[in-house]
């Protein structure tokens, strides 16, 4: 099938990579002139396992290439995914102003006669196809048959191009039979569950989605808390429970909270729409508090090993908001860089891929940080390591070696990263997350 796709930023590049993998014919629109050059050349513009090749493989095959101009593609493609931007407002409500653009161009360029579904990839608030129906409605001529539908994604950062080959479901939010046979086909090559809804309904499903799964997070991270209290063990309660398949085991890491573009973004306009209908969403706004409260937790644990923070030096392991990305949008780590430097503390950092972006997306705190390529030179002179980004590789430290360049052997683990190592056997004062401390 001939497929289009506007906007080749996460969801769209990886949308389009991996649809292209299938054997579908894909197009691809990005304003950016130079990201296109790039990904014409097969260079991959985020960092995201796998991805790479699988670009160079479909380039070189004939089936995906980029363009600059929306018109390139309008009238070869069955389906078009919109996978723009929807960024916040101020009043933290979604920008969908390039979605509204990009449909009243597929509106202005469609030829009459032709069918052509417009599939919302974006995450975006509930009722914005309905909004969008009216859009077309209203631009369309009377023979053009435009219909929006509703595909939201489920990706995971670092993960991405697995995620997107093995689906756990698929969900369709579409109404017209033609509508349906269409997506039905694209994902054939997908052996997964398919829900087939209103558009509604699927715009529902992936936020109620994600903000369960924030719930769950913030739930554990609860107990965790208690856990320490009663000298319990967090990761132990969290194996017990997921044991039950009514709970299940995943998403139940206590630590430093949970950040990333998607979860914080969307919990608040889930939150959004639920009381702007009047309904009691509270629970949500709890999820969020806990949250919030998660970088001062670590902070006491610091100052419970260090004692009076000001003059004392941190070694941040970790400014990515997850292991395996380069992403540090909403990162624990500059939450917990900020209450630190009001305590005027120096903070060394280090991250093996997200270096470049906390510097650039924080500034003004970064350019009071000091920042280093590996974790030794981090962890020289530093009073206390703390471990905010569960790289698996963090894993190898030699503790033992380490220990002789820090100018205190202390850890926080806000990761709960050694739960096998015993780093107070080796000497340091230790604190984990939701375990004795
Ligand atoms: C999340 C969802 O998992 C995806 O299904 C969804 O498609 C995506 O948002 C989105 O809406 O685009 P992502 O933000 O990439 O994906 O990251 P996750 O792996 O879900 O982790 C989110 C945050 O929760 C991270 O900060 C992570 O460290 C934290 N986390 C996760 C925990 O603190 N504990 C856990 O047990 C799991």
């Amino acid at each position: 099938m001939n497929i289009g796709v506007v906007g080749a930023g996460y969801v769209g590049l990886v949308t389009a990579v991996c649809l292209a993998e299938v054997g579908h014919n894909l197009k691809v629109v990005e304003v950016n002139a130079e990201k296109v050059e790039k990904l014409n050349n097969g260079e991959c513009t985020i960092y995201e396992a796998g991805l790479t090749e699988l670009l160079q493989n479909n380039i070189q095959a004939g089936r995906l290439n980029f363009t600059n101009h929306l018109t390139d593609m309008i009238n070869d493609c069955e389906a078009i995914f919109l996978c723009v931007g929807t960024p916040p407002k101020e009043d933290g409500s979604a920008d969908l102003s390039q979605i509204e653009a990009a449909v009243k161009e597929i509106v202005a360029q469609s030829n009459e006669g032709q069918y052509k579904l417009i599939v919302v990839k974006s995450t975006v608030p509930v009722g914005t196809a309905d909004w969008l129906k009216e859009i077309v409605s209203s631009h369309a001529t009377g023979r053009q048959v435009i219909e929006i539908a509703s595909n939201p994604e489920f990706l995971r950062e670092g993960v991405a191009v697995n995620d997107f080959m093995e689906p756990d479901r698929i969900i369709l939010g579409v109404s017209s039979i033609e509508g349906k046979r269409l997506l039905e086909k694209l994902y054939e090559p997908f052996a997964c569950p398919k829900i087939i809804t209103d558009s509604n309904t699927a715009e529902v499903i992936k936020y109620a989605a994600n903000s369960f799964l924030a719930t769950k997070i913030s739930f554990i991270n609860m107990v965790s808390d208690l856990c320490e209290e009663v000298a319990a063990d967090v990761s132990q309660v969290a194996e017990g429970m997921g044991y039950d398949k009514r709970i299940g085991p995943e998403f139940l890491k206590a630590g430093i909270g949970f950040g990333g573009s998607c979860f914080p973004k969307d919990l608040s306009a889930f939150l959004h729409v639920g009381q702007a209908r009047g309904l009691n969403f509270g629970l949500l706004e709890q999820v969020i508090s806990v949250n919030e409260e998660r970088p001062a937790r670590i902070q006491k644990k610091i100052e419970s090993l260090v004692g009076p923070l000001k003059g004392k030096t941190i070694a941040f392991l970790g400014l990515a908001f997850k292991a395996n990305t380069d992403d540090v949008r909403e990162s624990p780590s500059a939450k917990l860089a900020a209450l630190l430097k009001k305590e005027d503390v120096t903070i060394r950092a280090t991250d093996p891929m997200a270096s470049a972006n906390f510097k650039a997306m924080y500034a003004p705190l970064a350019q009071s940080m000091d920042f280093f390529e590996s974790a030794e030179e981090t962890l020289k002179g530093s009073d206390c390591a703390v471990i905010l980004t569960d790289w698996e590789h963090y894993k190898a430290i030699d503790w033992n070696k380490i220990k002789t360049i820090m100018n205190r052997a202390a850890v926080v683990d806000a990761r709960n990263l050694y739960t096998e190592q015993n780093l107070r056997q080796l000497g340091y004062s230790y604190a984990g997350v939701g375990k004795e401390l």
